[in-house]
């Protein structure tokens, strides 16, 4: 199986007054799985729609290995698809189902069914082949969704959702079965999701999506870890922000101060690209719930604060704590730790390599 490099340049897609997808750029490695994240409607499945050759773009171009297949046809590239509903055909059996793109392709019977047989085994359907579909649980019918799409040794794997039919240990065990076979077979995959701990576990790169433009392309640590703005930083996992204004900055270290009477420190290098503070600039500092640590001492970057809400969740304690007038959330591990409660004070250390300087006036963007 040889695989594909795809290109997208300068992509639009209007719908008569709804421009769906916004001058996208990007390039998906070969053998990369790559994800497509963002909230419903924000234009995932038009992209990928165009990926596949079943809508055409209003603008820009496609490329798959330099060669561009803007206006061919869905049936000429070698992309193969598999649909949220699965769109498999319930009446007919396994066998029948997978063999269905071999068929259209003209593919002679006997390797028709080497083909199926090989398809099924990589998904762990092997005798299932008689069975028909409406006697399969959500989970198989997904593996035949994955194996008819696998079967006609597509170049690039495009999925839209595939798991989101399935309940949330099904889901879980399932994207791990498709993160290995992916890795397995080499083949470069563009898959589309809603759901930030699905794409941070399955995917080599994501792309962050929002009103149908990216917003941010990187690996999952740095989508997690240097998010590019408010909108993504709130997307990916759970963070506060800290409205503060600029004291001092050097080439280490800034100075941020919240409210009239807290200050800390921030590594200098932990801000949102191409912004460089100057004194008095008001700024957002985002930091992750798990970011921070209640300490027993004062110390440098140690604040004050104060509980109001703690919730066990077995793995976790959170604490909702007002700090300096500002509602702060914390997550420390559920085990080991003396559990605070509601009314106590605390010591909160703000770890300065752990923060995030965000240029203040990023807030009107999000
Ligand atoms: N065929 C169409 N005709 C008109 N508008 C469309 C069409 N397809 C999509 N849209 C609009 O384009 C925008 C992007 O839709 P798209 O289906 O790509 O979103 P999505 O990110 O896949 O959302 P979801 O997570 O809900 O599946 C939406 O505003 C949608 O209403
Ligand atoms: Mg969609």
């Amino acid at each position: 199986m040889t695989l594909s490099h795809v290109k997208l340049k300068n992509v639009t897609k209007c719908f008569k007054d709804v421009k769906a997808v916004d001058n996208v750029n990007l390039e998906i490695k070969k053998g990369e799985l790559f994800t497509f994240l963002g909230p419903s409607g924000c234009g995932k499945t038009t992209i990928l729609r165009m990926i596949a050759g079943f809508y055409y773009p209003t603008e820009g171009s496609i490329y798959f290995d330099d060669k561009d297949v803007t206006y061919l046809p869905a049936n000429r590239r070698n992309a193969a698809m598999v649909f949220q509903s699965y769109a498999l055909f319930p009446h007919l059996s396994v066998e029948e189902n997978v063999a269905f793109g071999l068929k259209v392709r003209k593919v002679p019977q006997k390797e028709q069914k080497e083909m199926v047989k090989r398809a099924l085994e990589m998904v762990k359907l092997a005798g299932y082949e008689k069975r028909r579909i409406d006697q399969l649980s959500g989970g198989q019918q997904q593996r035949v969704a994955l194996a008819r799409a696998l079967v006609i040794k597509p170049t690039i794997l495009l999925l839209d959702e595939p798991l989101s039919n399935l309940d949330a240990k099904l889901r879980e065990e399932t994207r791990w079965e498709i993160r290995k076979l992916q890795k397995e077979l080499g083949i470069t995959t563009i898959y589309v999701t809603h759901d930030q701990s699905e794409a941070m576990a399955m995917s080599d790169r994501i792309a962050v999506m929002e009103g149908g433009k990216i917003q941010q392309v990187g690996t999952p640590e740095e989508i997690y870890f240097k998010p590019a703005n408010r909108f993504v930083a709130s997307f990916i996992g759970k963070t506060n922000f800290i409205e503060a204004v600029i004291e001092d900055f050097s080439h280490d270290s800034a100075l941020v101060r919240v409210g009239d009477e807290i200050r800390f420190w921030v590594d200098s290098t932990c801000r949102q690209d191409g912004y460089i503070p100057y004194r008095g600039d008001r700024v957002t500092i985002s930091i992750r719930p798990e970011a921070m640590e209640i300490v027993d001492r004062p110390g440098k970057n140690v604040v004050k604060g104060r509980v109001r809400l703690t919730e066990f969740t077995g793995v976790t304690m959170e604490y909702e704590v007002e700090m300096g007038g500002i509602t702060l959330h914390i997550s420390t591990p559920g085990i080991g730790k003396e559990k605070k409660s509601p009314g106590d004070e605390v010591l909160i250390h703000l770890p300065p390599r752990n923060m995030l300087i965000m240029r203040g006036d990023d807030n009107e963007t999000a």
